[in-house]
């Protein structure tokens, strides 16, 4: 009885303009749940979110184990309407909750992406920094020196899974191709620390234009993103909200045109990527 763990996890941004579903880099705002061995189940949170098994938190921990002697107190600051990794951060700190309890040295990634449909977001939650999925497996690396972002956060929701089902299950090569050459020219940017190509890697014909529709005033924002003097924006993940890529002499500069372009329909948020991932204490 009392076994109790207090588990932090990461938002994330998840496909980086050309990697979809296999990019995504973890951001300074966190979510956080206290799990203790009560006796008895129950979920308390402020949010509005589920407070019974089909909360993301309970259904990772049951994924491992039996949450029906453990309460969880739940706390977030990651903003709601999508695009941010809500959902990736809570199954992973449910998994990681269990899997500290436990001690069991549970595949956390593989549990989480079967949960989840996809390893983007959850690797970025649980390994922090940046990470590139490939074949179950996640490799995670630094952001370069001097790459910053903005965040707008539109207060409109899009929900995810009518964003996973506006996408075609085939697409033409010449799409296939241009985000193949974008991601490699994103990949060398960030392992080169080069800004500029970084900023030209940024391109995707897979994902953001077939869901635009979903997400009008976010995608007019990407297109601009350079004009105002970004290094370019992608869409986080599903969107809505965007992800402004900036050098960090100019990202004061670009805060200011964007509070502008967002005001009555988005907050912009400064936000630092982060190098810490999934921890759990006790
Ligand atoms: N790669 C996923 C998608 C991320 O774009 O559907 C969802 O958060």
């Amino acid at each position: 009885m009392n076994r109790r763990r207090t588990v932090r996890v990461p938002a994330s941004s998840a496909n980086l303009g050309p990697g979809f579903d296999v990019m995504g880099a973890a951001l300074d705002l966190h979510l956080e749940v206290d799990v203790v061995e009560t006796g008895q189940f129950a979920v308390h949170t402020d949010l509005r979110i589920a407070r019974d098994k089909r909360n993301l938190i309970v259904r990772g921990f049951a994924a491992l184990a039996s949450p029906d002697e453990f309460e969880f107190t739940i706390r977030s600051d990651i903003p709601l309407s999508g695009g941010l990794g809500t959902s990736a951060a809570a199954i992973v700190a449910g998994l990681v909750a269990a899997d500290s309890i436990f001690e069991l040295g549970a595949d956390v990634l593989g549990e989480a992406t079967k949960i989840e449909g996809h390893p983007d977001n959850v690797a970025a939650a649980i390994l922090g920094g940046f990470v590139l999925c490939v074949d179950g497996h996640a490799e995670r690396f630094e952001p370069p020196p001097g790459l910053e972002c903005l965040l707008v956060v539109p207060s409109a929701a899009v929900r995810t899974q009518k964003a996973r089902e506006a996408l075609p299950s085939r697409i033409p090569m010449a799409d296939a191709v241009f985000n193949i050459a974008h991601a490699s020219m994103l990949v060398l940017g960030l392992a080169r620390g080069d800004l500029g190509l970084v900023a030209r890697g940024l391109g995707d014909r897979l994902h953001q234009p077939r869901r635009a529709h979903l997400y009008p005033k976010s995608w007019e924002l990407v297109q601009a993103a350079k004009g105002l003097g970004a290094l370019g924006a992608t869409i986080s993940g599903a969107g809505p909200t965007v992800l402004v890529w900036c050098d960090m002499e100019s990202t004061g500069v670009v805060a200011e045109r964007l509070h502008e372009r967002a005001e009555g329909w988005a907050q912009v948020l400064r936000v630092p990527f982060t190098p810490a991932g999934a921890v759990a204490r006790f």
